[in-house]
Parts: structure tokens; C-alpha cells; sequence
């Protein structure tokens, strides 16, 4: 049987975890939690110093979905790509950034704000995009408005997304999966509080699963 896409993996668990890695140490630890809490995918931000290297500790378990966020730069997504990224998050869309993407076949979800910043990446080839940051730009009301002349396009709403309104953004059409640091606080991960991860992953794959 054929492996599932990138694209199919975040569609089925419909959550991706944003995580903001405070030391290498803690990479494994949050892994299991992730993987204990039913959520084996990951997002990890370039915006510590440990992410790269908590991106290649992470890419070596073969029960996790790993791919790099935060990618602002050609020379930050090749770094991510090295070191075993399997997707790329970005905040905005840089046509430098998905050419490089698109050039190595490594699945990129750059972020979205306007409908000309959605043009520029359907202009580029991408179809699925962060929406980002979603709250703050008016969620689902935007989101809905942005799908009505972008039918072709699946949104990944990030920010500001909760246990609270994840299972609303999940029943729109439009959305492929919802992103967000609410399941993996970055607090929890320096003071080592790996069960708080894994019981507040379970609770939103539970919202998830109750919304389907
Ligand atoms: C991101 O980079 O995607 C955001 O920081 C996530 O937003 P949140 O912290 O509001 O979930």
C-alpha cells in the first residue's frame, strides 16, 4: 500500500502542534507525550536555537510526523531539510521559499494574512496555506469570506486557536487542519511538564474526534 502524504497525514489528525523547543533534551520527551496523547505530528519552530537540532532528533522516530516552522529563508528551510523535516510552515509567503519547496518536493504551508497574499501562492502551486494569525484577523468570519472566491484552496488556521474553538474552525469546509501552540506550551517544556502535553494533546484529539 501506498504511505500516506503529508498533506493526508495533517488532513487525518486535522491538528498540528506549533512547538517552540527550549533545549535539545527535551525533544524526546515531548515526542512520546505527543505520540502517548494520539498526536504523532509535529510543527517545530526555528525561533529557538535548540529547533534544528530537535528536528533531527525527532525526524530519526519513525511514529512521528516531523516538519520545520518558522521558515523565513531559502538557507533556514535547506537546514530544515537536512535535517529530516518532512513539511514546512512558514508565517508569509515567500515566493523564494516555495520555489525551493516545490524545486525538492518538501510539502511547504506558507501563511496567508490577504487574498493577494493567497493569489501569490496559488500563482506559486500551493493549494493548502496557513492562515495565520487567524484570531486576530477575524477567524472564521475571514476564513469563510476567503473561501467563498479561493474554493480551491484548504486553510490552516493558526493562532489563537484553542480546545475552545478548534471544533469550529474543524467544521468548515475550507479548513484542513487547525495549528496551534495551545497542546505543547513552550512553559511546559522547560519545567519538564510533559504529562500537561500529553493530557491536553488527548483533550483536543478528543474535541476532534467528538467534531467529526
Ligand atoms: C505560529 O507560529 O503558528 C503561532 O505562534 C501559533 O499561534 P498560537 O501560539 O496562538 O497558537
Amino acid at each position: 500500500m501506498p504511505q500516506p502524504t503529508v498533506h493526508e497525514q495533517i488532513a487525518a489528525h486535522r491538528l498540528l502542534p506549533v512547538i517552540a523547543i527550549p533545549d535539545v533534551a527535551a525533544a524526546g520527551p515531548l515526542a512520546d507525550a505527543l505520540v502517548a496523547g494520539g498526536l504523532p505530528v509535529a510543527e517545530v519552530t526555528l525561533r529557538t536555537e535548540a529547533g534544528l537540532a530537535s528536528i533531527e532528533a525527532m525526524a530519526k522516530r519513525d511514529d512521528l510526523l516531523v516538519g520545520a516552522g518558522t521558515v523565513l529563508t531559502v538557507d533556514q528551510a535547506e537546514r530544515a531539510a537536512d535535517a529530516g523535516a518532512k513539511f514546512i510552515v512558514a508565517p508569509g509567503t515567500s515566493p523564494a521559499v516555495i520555489e525551493w519547496c516545490l524545486k525538492h518536493d518538501l510539502p511547504i504551508y506558507p501563511g496567508v494574512a490577504t487574498p493577494s497574499e493567497i493569489t501569490q501562492a496559488v500563482t506559486l502551486g500551493i493549494y493548502v496555506v496557513k492562515f495565520f494569525p487567524a484570531e486576530a484577523l477575524g477567524g472564521i468570519k475571514t476564513l469563510k469570506a476567503f473561501a467563498a472566491p479561493f474554493s480551491n484552496v484548504k486553510f490552516v488556521p493558526t493562532g489563537g486557536v484553542s480546545t475552545a474553538n478548534v471544533a469550529d474552525y474543524l467544521a468548515l469546509p475550507a479548513v484542513l487542519a487547525c495549528g496551534g501552540s495551545w497542546m505543547v506550551k513552550k512553559d511546559w517544556l522547560a519545567e519538564r511538564k510533559f504529562d500537561e502535553v500529553e493530557r491536553v494533546t488527548r483533550e483536543a484529539v478528543q474535541a476532534v474526534a467528538a467534531s467529526a
